[in-house]
Order: structure tokens, then sequence, then C-alpha cells
């Protein structure tokens, strides 16, 4: 009766390895058919110059498989959007960027963790704010691509940020943001750069920043700031080894604080 029980045992299980094998074919796909739709609604809304998303088509199901896409290997979620653009110093840039509307669409993809869509040219509108509904993001990086206007404050409802790149590179600068306190519920931020951004009247930039426990590495090179605290007792700042404030006219001398920071970038 005991063997007999290990033998059964040793059939389930190898029926189970060889389904397993059988689902790595790739005919079957992973792709979940809502998160295809929306991916096809998202290109739809692009303009695709250099058809570099001649991969995302209805010809092929698994969206999985199409180029910038990376899924949960076990449940078949997009997880990963990697749409960089070129290198914007590249001859032929602008007709290898992805330009047109950031369709809402990309709110069916519920399990996105990662959203790269730097370096394409959004054509001086603003940062959609429904992307502040996308709960599940770590990584969002939307620099140099060409977004204009205050930064929409529902940015600040990403509590599971971790990399913010925002920064604008010299394409576009003088972009006015008003308050930095969209940011403070920004707990896990670690990276940010607001490059390009003008500070200026953002009297609680410094207040924000250095209250982000989690911060790393800080990058607001050209942000118009002239105001920077010389009191330690007044910085927060625990976590911070990478600090760029290159290319501000501070009416102050760099206060002291800075030079206690383990790794510092500052041209002033
Ligand atoms: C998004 O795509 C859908 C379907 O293609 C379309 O009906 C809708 O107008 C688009 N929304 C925006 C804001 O472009
Ligand atoms: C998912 O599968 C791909 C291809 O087999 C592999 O490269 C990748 O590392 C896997 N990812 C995870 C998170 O297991
Ligand atoms: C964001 O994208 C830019 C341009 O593609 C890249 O240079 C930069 O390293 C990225 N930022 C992060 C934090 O990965
Ligand atoms: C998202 O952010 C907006 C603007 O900051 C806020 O009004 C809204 O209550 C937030 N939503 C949630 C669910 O936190
Ligand atoms: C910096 O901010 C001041 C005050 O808002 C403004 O007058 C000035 O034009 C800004 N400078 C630059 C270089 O944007
Ligand atoms: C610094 O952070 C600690 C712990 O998060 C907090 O209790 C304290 O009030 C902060 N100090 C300032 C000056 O913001």
């Amino acid at each position: 009766m005991k063997s007999f029980t290990h033998l059964w045992l040793l059939i389930v299980a190898s029926s189970l390895c060889a389904s397993c094998l059988c689902d790595e074919n790739p005919g079957r796909g992973l792709c979940i058919d809502d998160e295809r739709v929306a991916l096809l609604q998202f290109k739809h809304d692009l303009i695709d110059d250099a058809n570099r998303l001649s991969s995302w088509s209805s010809a092929n199901i698994d969206c999985c498989t199409w180029d910038g896409i990376v899924c949960d290997n076990f449940t078949g979620h997009v997880q990963e959007l990697h749409l960089r653009g070129p290198d914007p110093e590249r001859e032929d840039a602008s007709t290898q960027m992805l330009k047109g509307n950031i369709n809402r669409s990309l709110l069916l993809l519920k399990q996105l963790k990662y959203l790269d869509l730097s370096c394409n040219d959004f054509g001086v509108t603003q940062i959609p704010s429904f992307i502040g509904s996308l709960r599940n993001l770590r990584y969002l990086n939307l620099s140099m691509s060409q977004f204009f206007g205050e930064v929409p404050h529902q940015l600040g409802n990403l509590s599971m940020l971790v990399v913010l790149d925002l920064g604008n590179g010299p394409w576009l600068s003088n972009v006015p943001m008003n308050s930095m306190h969209w940011l403070s519920s920004l707990r896990l931020l670690k990276f940010l750069d607001l490059s390009g951004y003008d500070l200026n009247s953002a009297s609680d930039w410094f207040q924000v920043v250095s209250n982000l426990p989690s911060l790393v590495e800080l990058h607001l090179p050209s942000s118009n700031l002239t105001q920077i605290p010389n009191q330690l007792s007044e910085v927060n700042f625990t976590s911070l080894t990478v600090l760029d404030l290159s290319y501000n006219i501070f009416d102050t001398m760099m206060p002291w604080w800075i030079f206690s920071l383990e790794s510092v970038v500052s041209k002033t």
C-alpha cells in the first residue's frame, strides 16, 4: 500500500513537471487580454515615425514578448515599460522619438512598477495627472521628454516611488514649480532629479527635500535657487550621498554642513 502511494505521487509529480515544461512554450503566451488591449490603445495615440513599436501588434498575441515590455513571469501582468527615446545628441534623434498623446489606457496596467518615457517628445505639454494613479510605480523617468508646466500634484500619490527623474537637461529650462509640498509623501524616494525646473518660488524646497527620509541622490542644477539654510539643525539628510546644486546662484555662502555629507557634487 505504501509503495503504491509513492508510485502514485511519482506519477503526479512527473505529470506536473511535464506541464510546466509545456508552459515554457512561447506559443501560448503570458499576456493578459485587457492589458494587451490597453497597450494597443496607448500605441494608437502615439506617433511613432520610426516604427519602434512594430512588434506591438495584434498579430502577436503575447504582449509580454513585445519590445520594451516586461511581464511578471508567473502572473503575466505587465510590470515594466521601457520606452526611452534616442540619445538627444543623435542626428536623427527627432525622427526616433515617440510623440503624440499618452493615453489613459495605461491605467489598466494595474501592476506597472517601472515607466521610462524619457528622451521622447511630448510636445511641451503638461505631465498627465493620471500618472499619479499608477499606484505601484517604483521607477518613473520622464526626463528630457518635453513636458512643460507645473508637475501635477497627484504624483505625490505614488507612495511606492523610489526613483523620480523629471530632469529636463539643457533642452528645456525655467519650467515653473511653485511648491514642492506634494513630494513630502514620497517616503521611499531615493533618487530625485528636477533639473531645469525653476524652483525660485518654491520656498519650501529645502524643508521638503531635507525631510525625505530615504533620499540618496538629489539633483537640482539650474533650478534658479537662491536660498539655502545655514544651520545644520534645520537639515535632516541622513542618507544623502549625492547632491548636485550646480548652476544656482545662492545669496549666501555654501553652508558648512554640505561638506559633512559623504559625497557632494557641487558647482555654484
Ligand atoms: C485613448 O484611447 C481610446 C481608445 O483608442 C480613445 O477612445 C480615447 O479618446 C483616448 N483618450 C485620449 C485622452 O486620448
Ligand atoms: C522571467 O523570465 C525571463 C526569460 O525566461 C528571465 O530572463 C527573467 O529573469 C525572469 N524574471 C524573473 C523575475 O524571474
Ligand atoms: C532617466 O533617463 C535618462 C535619459 O534617458 C537617463 O540618462 C537617466 O539616467 C535616467 N534616470 C535614472 C534615474 O535612471
Ligand atoms: C491623490 O492626490 C490628489 C492631489 O494631491 C488628492 O486630492 C487625492 O486625494 C489623492 N488621492 C488619494 C487616494 O490619495
Ligand atoms: C529666477 O527667479 C526670478 C524670480 O522669480 C526671476 O525674476 C528670474 O527671471 C529667474 N531667473 C531665471 C534665470 O530664470
Ligand atoms: C528630522 O527627522 C526626525 C525623524 O524623522 C524628526 O523627528 C525631526 O523632527 C526632523 N527634524 C527636522 C528639523 O525636521
